[in-house]
């Protein structure tokens, strides 16, 4: 039941914004300066337009969210400031609906967890798992919903480097493709994603199984294939940004987050504490942590929208939020896979 929900939720989505009226062509154009910026914009990131009136549409979005980065930037008053990135030309409704993709089942924890870090009393002051090596090149989810597969990839490729030795890259598709119980490009969740490689024997790599940014069938890998395998998983105590420092303090961790505000969307840099609210709608990896030169704490989340988002594919985010539930909910479905 809960698969053909989600189903019809997704397709609504897409009804909904193909429906959508084109109100660009009965406006003026924006100034030829915008017109001009959007022209290098186009050509750095190797956009073409299937038409002129998709070109108009996409322009009048490129030029609202132009306005809404340098307005916000002006005001110079936050600690962290916007910037263009590969998705300038997408509302932040479009962003949403491609490029995040974490569904709100009912209960995605079905079983209490132990958290076998609960006691551990050496924490360091900063923690950077980029720096040390353990997490690979910032990849891009593309136009899937796909967020749940990356941010389950990144924390098991991380925690089999700070085993083995081995930075592996594993296959997102292999999940997209074959966790029963996810949907693939319409969401899913991390710890459905662990199951089902636990399930399964393990996960096989990139080049076995390469993404594709699409749904496909299962190849159903076998345990033979797998070149990572895990032996359970375990959530972090919900609403305690405490008990995720500890865990981060021994490997990177998985979260669920609201990512679909518009100032998530054109994060640049900077320490995030922007506006969010807890509906969750996008995952990430927390891969570090420490404290910005004005005193504020964050956490480094690994992203996967490319890196020409934030701060090279990453971000810096506002951490021990005064909410127990974290900026943007980022507490309240947090867990790592075991090895
Ligand atoms: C920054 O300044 C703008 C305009 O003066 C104001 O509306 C906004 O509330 C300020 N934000 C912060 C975080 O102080
Ligand atoms: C943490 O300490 C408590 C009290 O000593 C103990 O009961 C518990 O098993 C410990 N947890 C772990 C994961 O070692
Ligand atoms: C993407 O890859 C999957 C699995 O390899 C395959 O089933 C599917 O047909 C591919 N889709 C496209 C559009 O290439």
């Amino acid at each position: 039941m809960a698969l053909s929900l989600a189903g019809k939720f997704s397709l609504c989505l897409v009804l909904m914004l193909a429906s959508r009226p084109l109100h660009a062509a009965s406006r003026n154009l924006p100034e030829a300066s915008i017109q001009q910026k959007h022209e290098q914009w186009m050509a750095e990131h190797g956009r073409v337009y299937a038409d002129s009136e998709e070109k108009v549409k996409r322009l009048e979005i490129f030029a609202d969210n132009l306005r809404f980065i340098e307005d916000f930037n002006r005001a110079g008053n936050h600690t962290f400031e916007l910037g263009l990135n590969a998705y300038s030309d997408r509302t932040s409704e479009e962003f949403l609906q491609f490029s995040t993709g974490l569904l709100l089942p009912s209960t995605p924890r079905q079983k209490k967890t132990s958290f076998m870090y609960e006691n551990i009393t050496h924490i360091p002051d900063s923690m950077d798992w980029v720096a040390k090596g353990a997490v690979n090149a910032i990849k891009n989810q593309g136009r899937c919903g796909s967020c749940w597969a990356f941010s389950a990839v990144a924390a098991i490729e991380s925690i089999t480097q700070i085993k083995t030795g081995k930075l592996l890259e594993l296959s997102e598709q292999q999940l997209v493709d074959c966790t029963t119980g996810n949907y693939g490009c319409a969401g899913g969740w991390m710890d459905t994603a662990f199951d089902y490689i636990i399930q399964n024997g393990g996960i096989t790599s990139e080049t076995n199984y390469p993404y594709n940014a699409s749904d496909g069938i299962c190849h159903a890998p076998t345990a033979s294939s797998s070149v990572a395998k895990l032996v359970g998983y375990e959530d972090v105590p919900a609403n305690n940004e405490g008990e995720i420092l500890k865990a981060v303090a021994m490997q990177p961790v998985s979260v669920a987050l609201d990512g679909s505000g518009r100032e998530f969307q054109l994060y640049s840099s900077g320490v995030f504490n922007g506006n969010c609210g807890t509906a969750m709608s996008h995952a990430v990896a927390i891969v570090g942590y420490g404290t910005a030169e004005d005193g504020t704490k964050y956490w480094k989340i690994r992203n996967s929208w490319g890196k020409t988002w934030g701060e090279a594919g990453y971000m810096k985010i506002q951490r021990d939020f005064a909410q127990p539930e974290g900026l943007c909910g980022l507490a309240m479905h947090a867990s790592y896979p075991v090895v």
